[in-house]
């Protein structure tokens, strides 16, 4: 079958990598892709929100299958467009991506369903947000209610910082029209979880627990990034946490965007924390995340493809979701100033040291072919996994990889993993 995947990031490099190890998948398209991508799929410029091209596309080549890898398009209907095309398409609609899309929904639907979750107020106006922080409780988080690429968070630790955070998303509207509405949440404290799920509208199917690296710096510290590196399975994902999370989180959620109307059909990401009174939901993203996926998808056994349909037709229920016992770490080779200010079009040497090596691979976040090579097109350039029969040997095996690849202001974090040491 052919299949079309939406995207050109190291997420979208790990989905169309499985989808390249299905049997069924005879040939790839990716829109726009990026370099690696090239590799194994034929990659068209299309922007992942033209809607119209990207239907436009599909028809014309007879796509079996699209599967949409980011939260923007998701978010603005993208897939509906698929759908009302007649065409099959893997990704939430948008009345069930708004769990992304809308801090303020996500939180009002915890609510109202309880799922175990911070304790927050909704405001759409500075003034009664800033009285509101008078008599609150210090450290406290403040959420643009809108995409802002991963950024519109603000953890606050005392009234000053906070009363500066609902200016910033507010008043000089850092992350635009996200920040006209804001949550304000109780500041949690544990380790941090990322669980993907695969979702039929009915059934929930959790994937093996990932840990991301948010901070730009070692130590947590630095600003917040995309991402710059996972790690799976995180050992403080107990079973007995599994458990509480499949009742109480998982099942819960997806029950409740049914009764909603929102029937949720894709991957519906929970980033947990693991509090002293129990695992609490941070956040939902409606697709997988980057570089969790780059992670989670290595140690997956099944056909993704066979998975995907199974979504889409309702019989989750059927599917046998099973992962190696293998751990994997993901280190992001990055260009130095990410996320801020950094230099595009250095020349990257190496990628070919991954061409048919065991448990080593090379997903592409930002790159670009040109004629002298391939060359840096972002700030996450790069997303090196390896497995091992341990988190310890993963870590190890990729940090070794890492050592492959070289270009000019290479960065990366060298603690990727670091708290399996505390386990
Ligand atoms: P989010 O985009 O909502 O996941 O938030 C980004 C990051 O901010 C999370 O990964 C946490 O590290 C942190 N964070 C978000 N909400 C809270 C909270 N209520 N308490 C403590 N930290 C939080
Ligand atoms: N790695 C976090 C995300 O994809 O949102």
């Amino acid at each position: 079958m052919k299949v079309l995947i939406v995207g050109g990031g190291g997420r979208e490099h790990a989905i169309a990598w499985k989808c390249s190890e299905s049997s069924r998948v005879t040939k790839l398209y990716a829109a726009p892709g990026n370099a690696g991508i090239a590799e194994i799929a034929e990659c068209v410029d299309i922007s992942v929100m033209d809607a119209d091209k990207l239907v436009a596309f599909a028809k014309e080549k007879e796509i079996d299958l699209t599967i949409i890898g980011p939260d923007d398009p998701l978010v603005a209907g993208v897939a509906d467009a698929f759908t009302n095309a007649g065409l099959r398409v893997f990704g939430p609609a948008k009345n069930a991506a708004i769990i992304e899309g809308s801090k303020a929904f996500s939180k009002d639907l915890m609510k109202k369903y309880n799922i175990p979750s911070a304790a927050y107020e909704t405001f759409d106006n500075a003034d009664k947000a800033l009285e509101y922080l008078e008599t609150a409780k210090m450290p406290i988080v403040l959420k643009a209610d809108g995409l802002a690429l991963g950024k519109g968070v603000l953890i606050c630790n005392n009234l000053e910082e906070a009363k500066e955070g609902v200016k910033t998303l507010m008043l000089d509207k850092q992350f635009g029209t996200a920040g006209d509405r804001i949550v304000i949440e109780e500041f949690m404290t544990g380790r941090e979880v990322s669980v993907l799920c695969f979702c039929d509208g009915t059934h929930i199917k959790p994937m093996a627990s990932a840990q991301d690296h948010k901070r730009a710096k070692d130590g947590d510290q630095g600003l917040n990034t995309g991402g710059m590196g996972t790690f799976s399975p995180s050992p403080f994902y107990t079973d007995e946490v599994d458990e509480f999370c499949k009742k109480y989180v998982y099942q819960a959620t997806m029950d409740a965007m049914k009764k909603e109307g929102r029937d949720f059909v894709g991957i519906l990401f929970c980033g947990l924390m693991l509090t002293p009174d129990g695992p609490r939901v941070l956040e939902y993203n409606a697709r997988f995340g980057d570089p969790e996926a780059q992670v989670v998808l290595p140690r997956m056994k099944n056909d993704i493809i066979d998975v995907m349909e199974a979504c889409i037709d309702g019989k989750l229920d059927e599917i046998d979701l099973q992962f190696e016992d293998k751990a994997a770490v993901c280190v992001v080779l990055a260009s130095d100033g990410y996320p801020e200010h950094y230099e595009k079009g250095l020349l990257i040497s190496g990628l070919e040291n991954f061409k048919d090596k065991e448990d080593r691979y090379v997903f592409h976040a930002g790159t670009k072919a040109t004629e002298k090579g391939v060359v840096t097109n972002g700030g996450r350039v790069l997303g090196v996994t390896a497995k091992g029969k341990d988190l310890f040997e993963a870590r190890a095996n990729a940090y070794e990889a890492t050592k492959w690849i070289d270009f000019d202001n290479k960065y990366m974090r060298n603690d990727i993993g670091k708290a399996i040491d505390e386990q």
